[in-house]
């Protein structure tokens, strides 16, 4: 496969508005992440990835785009809460040559033994937004943006599995909003040896968008 540095958005067309109905529609946040990847690119390459992990997956377009780039030398695994979200996202994968396997489970719950210490890159686009705790997990698209507190509260959840999850090179992309208070994410994974980097910033209307990169501190 040729290398290419440009990453094209994936065929969504297969996705009807029924299927918009139940799970996130690739938006803003999603294409800031494929931005994120796509300008951290070569870095990702040199680090010669084999396993890549999306965690909510929602249509399947982020772990669909890094797929079409990094071709099939790479395993592609997907999870979401939400059923329909995890057919759609292997319809997407196929729509666009890039096989990808994924499990319907509460973030990395039913994969976390499978996989522990392989993931060469973890991607994340949480439900971010900030509500009352109460709307957390109430309904397919209640899943896809109600954050809680902080909009913390899927996110925070996840945390303390990254080191597990990773390979010793392992990167780990996250989709944050400002008011997700990033320096406290930051500094929770400074704790447990990840350094951060702040690798792109996109204000969209209310929203003040970033993507968050974590390596292991060293293997930078
Ligand atoms: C903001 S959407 C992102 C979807 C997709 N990754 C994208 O960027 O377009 C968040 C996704 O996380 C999923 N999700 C929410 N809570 C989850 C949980 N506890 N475990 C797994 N997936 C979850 C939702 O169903 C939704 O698909």
């Amino acid at each position: 496969m040729d290398q290419v540095d440009k990453i094209k958005t994936p065929d969504f067309s297969h996705i009807t508005s029924e299927d918009l109905n139940h799970i996130y529609e690739p938006s803003e946040d999603s294409f800031l992440l494929i931005d994120a990847l796509e300008k951290d690119l070569a870095f990702i390459r040199k680090r010669e990835p084999t396993v890549c992990l999306e965690v909510g997956t929602g249509s399947g377009v982020v772990i669909t785009a890094l797929g079409s780039v990094l071709g099939p030398r790479c395993q592609y695994m997907g999870t979401d809460i939400n059923p329909r979200a995890c057919s759609v996202t292997q319809e997407t994968g196929r729509a666009n040559g890039v096989n990808i396997a994924c499990v319907c489970t509460d973030l990395v719950a039913n994969v976390i033994d499978r996989v522990k210490g392989t993931i060469d890159v973890l991607l994340f686009n949480p439900p971010y937004v900030v509500t009352p705790s109460e709307e957390v997990g109430q309904g397919d698209l209640e899943y896809t943006w109600a954050g809680g507190v902080k909009g913390r509260e899927v996110l925070d959840r996840l945390l303390p599995s990254v080191e597990a999850l990773l390979s010793p090179k392992g990167l780990f992309y996250l989709l944050v909003l400002k008011e997700n208070d990033p320096e406290e994410i930051a500094s929770i994974m400074e704790s447990r040896g990840f350094s951060c980097e702040c690798l792109m910033r996109r204000r969209t209307g209310p929203e003040n968008l970033m993507v968050l990169r974590f390596c292991r501190k060293g293997s930078q």
